[in-house]
């Protein structure tokens, strides 16, 4: 039977990745449901994933709003019986001090990287402990498990969401579910696009350069269905996570080094 796979965030980068990277290796093995606002971009992925063999379906929904949510499961029990993997990836980040966003840039992080995340992530899990088997894959970020300058907003929702998977990992592994929460560091996407960042990121992309969106989509196809807590990506940054774990002050310091805001 083809397996379900649910990809928020699939309009663009990682997302997007990860989607054709399921239907190179699998084709018709799979089902993948690709969520997004963007229809436009949604259906360019999703005819490029149908000619790699897959089957495909396309749900709009804003993921910042409980409604759209709730709508995306409804259809979600309509079109498929089981299921296997939810890769819940949909986010944004704005690189600003804290007191320069606008309420409205706080809201959208919050609202799409934390409770956006929170309620998909609590909704799959429901539906996969019923079935008693599944995968929730997590997008959070190196900045779920560091501390960038510039980025407050963002590492409070990427380490929100890295407490909320590991506590549901407790939950819902007696019920044969597993969650692995997946932390890269910069990935060309147009999420991270150096030019239209507030601050100067030259001096992060020399230290750890942007990886292409697809080593991180080859990845998370290597552990899906496996019971892997977390990955970094690359995965050398995990040692960096650890200095990080170890050395917080020191590398909290070093860390400010690698990113510079203009006078204001
Ligand atoms: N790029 C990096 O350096 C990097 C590093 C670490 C972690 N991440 C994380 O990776 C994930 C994917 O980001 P990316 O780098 O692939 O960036 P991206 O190319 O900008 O993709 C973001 C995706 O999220 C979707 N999205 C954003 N807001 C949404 C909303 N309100 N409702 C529904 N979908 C929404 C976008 O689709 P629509 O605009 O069509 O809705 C798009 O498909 C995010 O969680 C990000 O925090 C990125």
């Amino acid at each position: 039977m083809q397996k379900t796979i649910l990809i928020t965030g699939a309009s663009s980068g990682i997302g997007k990745a990860v989607a054709l990277e399921f239907a190179k290796r699998d084709g018709a093995k799979n089902h993948l449901i690709l969520v997004a606002r963007n229809q436009a971009k949604l259906e360019a992925v999703a005819s490029e994933v149908k000619s790699l063999g897959a089957t495909v379906s396309v749900l709009l929904a804003d993921l910042g709003k409980t409604a759209d949510i709730a709508k995306v499961f409804t259809e979600l029990e309509k079109i498929a019986p089981s299921l296997d993997l939810v890769f819940n990836n949909a986010g944004l980040g704005f690189v600003k001090e804290a007191r320069l966003m606008s309420d409205n840039e706080v809201e959208q992080i919050i609202d799409v990287n934390v409770k956006g995340m929170i309620l998909v992530g609590k909704k799959a899990a429901a539906h996969m402990v019923e079935q008693g088997h599944g995968h929730i894959i997590f997008t959070s970020s190196l900045a779920g498990y560091t501390l960038f300058p510039f980025w407050s907003v963002y590492c409070a929702s990427k380490w929100g969401i890295t407490a909320f998977a590991n506590v549901l990992r407790q939950e819902v592994a007696p019920h044969g579910v597993q969650v692995t929460t997946v932390h890269p560091g910069p990935v060309q996407t147009e999420f991270f696009d150096p030019n239209k960042a507030d601050v100067d990121l030259s001096t992060t992309e020399k230290t750890m350069p942007a990886i292409p969106a697809s080593e991180v989509a080859a990845d998370v196809y290597k552990i899906a269905y496996t019971d892997t807590k977390r990955i970094f990506n690359p995965p050398k940054l995990a040692m960096f996570a650890e200095a990080f774990r170890l050395f917080p002050g020191k590398m909290q310091k070093m860390m400010s080094k690698l990113v510079e805001q203009p006078e204001k």
